[in-house]
């Protein structure tokens, strides 16, 4: 027996299982996993004693190269997987814009050639729906049998931009239900927001702060409310991005326990900001604007009891970054012109492990469901993706539970000049990372390439047990 490479001496960890084991990988698949493999033949051995094996974790929430909010999201395909892979995430799902009139197969087209040849770590798609008309919904069985697509992202936010009514929401539902598609929702009720905005901003109330304060959480909760009855009356399943409250988490629950299908994601800045955050002085507050807002601290225990009790079922990054000189900045006169979002991608699996993990909470093979797992069962991407087992790709994190980091936009490797989680401390991160056999990270340094990455199809929706 040869092996390309074999990792020996580490903790496996799965979603279900944690065992002693080594692990050996053939052309960029995982080829056996067993104990005392043999060694003789073996390209490279990595030694992860006293360490974990995990799956390469799985983001289904970035928006890399994204024209967003007058400008363009600070991190590129490029730049954005890098990070990506440096804190042990390998494969990414990006969110490709459809534009009101034109078709989807354009925006996805336009999404491969933003990622084609420049991703370092592999990637897969959603859609966004910007219109309800026919030529829409027709295509979407197209897309999701066709071009491996199997997920459409619907924004109840951002008015005039994003934003889509409910007869297109219901008609996306509908067509998803049909063709083995998942309808994602940003749950916000936009047009209570837009009112409340107008409002603030005529009362001469301009500061970042304003942002959480025009957006309460109860346009979340009765967003999320409504999206689930519309999914519950067209028979289709939903997946609600981005859950900041307990209020909109309480929905998903409740949705739940009437047996409906409905799944739920949130992120790390949720579990580790709060809304004093926007009160920080010179500006610094704008770092916190993203959508829905940061909440109040005592939403974060909640979140996280959630996601323990897998009553929300992925830990997305929504990375979105805008870097404060010249992006932010837009909006130092204005909140509403601040570009919502805030980077994410690189520091997702560290926060859910030290937060998590080390707080007690969350078990390591928890961390694995929610950070890799059950994503990839979401989307269409297991056992490719998702899991260590023998056939599934070589993405491998070695994860050392002992090292400490101080995460800080002086040192991260996003293309961005801020990090809301400055200063944290964070303890475990990844000793090495595999990409199809490939290592793309030691430690703190790249060893992949530009254009490495690749785009990855996703399989039709189907209702999974997560
Ligand atoms: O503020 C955010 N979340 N920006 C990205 C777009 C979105 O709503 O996901
Ligand atoms: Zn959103
Ligand atoms: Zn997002």
């Amino acid at each position: 027996m040869s092996f390309d490479t074999i990792i020996v001496n580490g903790r496996v960890v799965t979603a279900t299982d944690t065992y002693a084991s080594d692990i050996a990988i053939n052309d960029g698949k995982v080829s056996a996993v067993g104990k005392s493999l043999p060694r003789e033949n073996a390209g490279k051995i990595i030694d992860a004693g006293g360490k974990y094996v995990f799956p390469g974790g799985i983001d289904v929430h970035t928006h890399l190269d994204m024209p967003f909010g007058g400008t363009t999201s600070a991190d590129d395909f490029e730049t954005g997987t890098r990070a990506a892979l440096l804190g042990g995430t390998t494969t990414v799902v990006d969110f490709a814009l459809h534009t009101r009139g034109d078709s989807l197969h354009n925006a996805l087209k336009t999404w491969h050639g933003k990622a084609d040849g420049k991703a370092c770590g592999d990637y897969a798609f959603h859609l966004t729906i910007a219109d309800g008309r026919d030529e829409t919904m027709n295509e979407i069985p197209k897309i999701i049998n066709e071009q491996g697509v199997n997920s459409f992202k619907v924004f109840m936010a951002y008015k005039h931009v994003l934003y889509v009514d409910d007869e297109t929401i219901f008609k996306t539902l509908q067509a998803c239900r049909d063709a083995g598609g998942l309808v994602q929702v940003h749950a916000e009720n936009g047009d209570v927001i837009e009112v409340i905005t107008k409002e603030a901003l005529a009362a001469g109330n301009t500061a970042p702060v304003w942002h959480a304060r025009t957006r309460p959480v109860e346009c979340e909760g009765e967003a999320t409310h409504r999206a689930i009855r519309l999914a519950e009356i067209a028979g289709a399943p939903l997946y609600v991005v981005h859950v900041s409250s307990a209020m909109a988490a309480d929905m998903i629950s409740d949705g739940r326990k009437r047996g409906l299908p409905i799944y739920g994601e949130t992120c790390p800045q949720y579990l580790v900001c709060d809304t004093e955050d926007y009160l920080r002085p010179d500006f610094e507050g704008a770092k916190y604007v993203l959508s829905p807002p940061i909440r109040d601290k005592w939403n974060q225990s909640v979140l996280l009891r959630k996601l323990k009790n897998m009553e929300l079922h992925a830990f997305g990054s929504d990375h979105c970054s805008f870097n404060l000189c010249g992006q932010k900045e837009l909006g130092r006169h204005d909140f509403s012109k601040i570009p919502n979002g805030a980077p994410t991608i690189e520091d997702r699996l560290a926060i859910l492990y030290h937060v998590g993990v080390n707080g007690g909470v969350i078990s390591p093979n928890q961390f694995v469901a929610l950070g890799a797992t059950n994503p990839a069962r979401l989307f269409g991407l297991f056992p490719r993706k998702g899991t260590i087992a023998v056939g599934s790709d070589a993405d491998i994190v070695v994860w050392d539970p002992n090292q400490t980091r101080t995460i800080s936009a002086k040192t991260h490797h996003m293309n961005v000049d801020n990090s809301v989680f400055e200063g944290m401390t964070v303890k475990g991160r990844p000793r090495y990372v595999f990409s199809r056999g490939l290592k793309v990270a030691d430690g703190d340094t790249f060893t992949g390439r530009k254009g490495y990455g690749k785009f990855v199809p996703s399989d039709k929706f189907y209702p999974v047990l997560v």
